[in-house]
């Protein structure tokens, strides 16, 4: 049955999806480190705090709903990054994920750079002082605008990422006097998906140019002609969310095997290769990603051997993690406001937030974890559906969870791991205000990103 189809009747036990835990956990009040951010634990009063303070304290400062991140959770995760990929790469925050100008300031502080995928997280980046040679410009579809003024600030790289866009981006570059840095982006034809991978066309989609048929060698022909580029490597991007990191393997074999073509044909050695991001987190506690250190050691290991094989250098490596990096960091608090039993089937709890402030349950049946934290609770567990107030019946947080039974409403409920794609994916559906994002240091908190207010609603309405 697809899940997709949110079929009305059955019960819980024939739509909870294969593989999710169908038992409660043993301690319902417990926090899995796994899920949660770093500095998260429960006060003496049983009250979940994060950075030192109670999320009692936080909702009557901020309010709910509202996403709370751990800053130096986050500091700690790139330089884990930073530290395990060493000074022979380089590692590049995908800003998608979540971007701001406090955490443009942190990439800097803490050596990483950072992946831009528009001219509004171009913006972003420059304006909190990243400098422009530690920023890469992807996109399938750059305007001539983005192109413009990515050359003219001189980012480090711009990926290539179509055949109009090799000649788009020399002739910027030209206009300009400039020879611009860049790479191609190629789909090795590997499908990535959670906990597997399928070997097939996967070059049916938008992105990329495909190393089948001989086009990404063709990409590198011309991008070698143009007097406006400086071609200095190839770019794979396999997908998200991903544990196996059989794709990976796949995709630098493939890569260095191109990267062999390109030297043989032209006497060429390109010095770099992106791997892409995609690393997986957990949302709930079956989820088991792997350490960065675990990543770098396995990726370096593969592009090593693989171009050992082909006589090659071993090209400096980048990888651009978003999820694995701010994921984690962040939860978002919700305040109960009603609570509905369905007898034999599940209970309904409705919280003051939804599909406008985390898109991924409705849009790809992501899967959540979610605990009361307001207070500790000895209460049965109850199997939960945990729903916003939108007005559509799709808006579901948290699709299957258990709570204590006598959860109520003015309690507070936490979704752990929405650091990632949930604020840069929050909508104004219903007109819906965007929650704020609040960062939580060492006993301090301070808005990073400020909630909407009605004000900023009727700004964009011109009437
Ligand atoms: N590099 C490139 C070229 C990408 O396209 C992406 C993500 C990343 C890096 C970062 O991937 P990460 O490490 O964050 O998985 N909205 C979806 C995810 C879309 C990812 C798009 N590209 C979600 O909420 O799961």
């Amino acid at each position: 049955m697809s899940r997709s189809a949110h079929p009305a009747g059955p019960r819980h036990a024939d739509v909870l999806p294969e593989g999710h835990y169908s038992a409660p956990p043993a301690d319902l009040n417990q926090l899995d480190p796994k899920v949660w951010a770093r500095t998260v634990g429960r006060d003496e009063r049983g009250v979940v705090t994060v950075g030192g303070i109670g999320v009692d304290a936080l909702q009557r400062e901020f309010g709910t709903p509202a996403y709370f991140l751990d800053e130096d959770d986050f500091r700690a995760r790139c330089r884990a990054w930073a530290d395990a990929f060493g000074k022979d790469a380089d590692v590049f925050y995908a800003g998608k994920a979540f971007l701001s100008r406090a955490v443009v300031r942190w990439l800097k502080e803490e050596g990483l750079n950072l992946d831009v995928c528009s001219g509004g997280e171009l913006s972003t980046a420059l304006s909190a002082g990243m400098p422009a040679e530690r920023i890469a410009f992807h996109g399938n579809n750059k305007s001539e605008e983005e192109i413009r003024r990515a050359v003219e600030v001189g980012v480090g790289r711009i990926v290539l990422d179509s055949f109009q866009e090799i000649v788009r981006v020399a002739h910027v570059a030209q206009s300009l006097g400039k020879r611009q840095r860049v790479q191609i982006r190629v789909t090795v034809g590997v499908e990535a998906h959670t906990h597997e991978f399928i070997a097939t066309a996967h070059e049916d989609q938008k992105f990329g140019i495909a190393l089948a048929g001989g086009q990404a060698a063709e990409a590198v022909r011309r991008a070698l002609s143009l007097d406006g580029l400086e071609l200095i490597g190839i770019h794979s991007h396999i997908g998200s969310q991903i544990f196996d990191m059989a794709g990976f393997e796949v995709s630098a074999r493939r890569v260095v095997q191109l990267l062999a073509d390109v030297r043989d044909e032209h006497g060429v050695e390109l010095p770099e290769i992106d791997l892409g991001g995609g690393l997986g987190i957990a949302y709930t506690s079956d989820d088991d990603p792997r350490e960065p250190h675990d990543i770098a050691k396995a990726l370096s290991e593969i592009v090593t051997r693989e171009c050992e094989a082909a006589g090659l250098a071993t090209p400096r490596i980048s990888v651009e993690p978003g999820r694995a990096i701010v994921g984690p960091t962040a939860f978002t608090l919700y305040e109960v406001g009603t609570v509905k039993p369905l007898e034999g089937l599940r209970t309904y709890v409705s919280v003051d937030g939804g599909m406008s402030d985390n898109i991924r349950t409705a849009l790809y049946d992501a899967e959540y974890s979610v605990a009361l934290v307001s207070r500790t609770s000895d209460a049965e567990p109850m199997l939960v559906r945990v729903v916003g107030k939108h007005c559509e019946s799709g808006d579901i947080v948290v699709r299957d969870a258990f709570l204590p039974a006598d959860v109520a409403p003015g309690d507070l409920l936490a979704v752990p791991a929405t650091g990632a794609y949930c604020r840069s994916m929050a909508s104004n559906y219903n007109h819906a205000l965007r929650p704020p994002v609040v960062a939580v240091r060492d006993g301090e908190a301070r808005v990073i990103v400020r909630r909407e207010t009605e004000e900023d609603l009727l700004r964009l309405d011109v009437g």
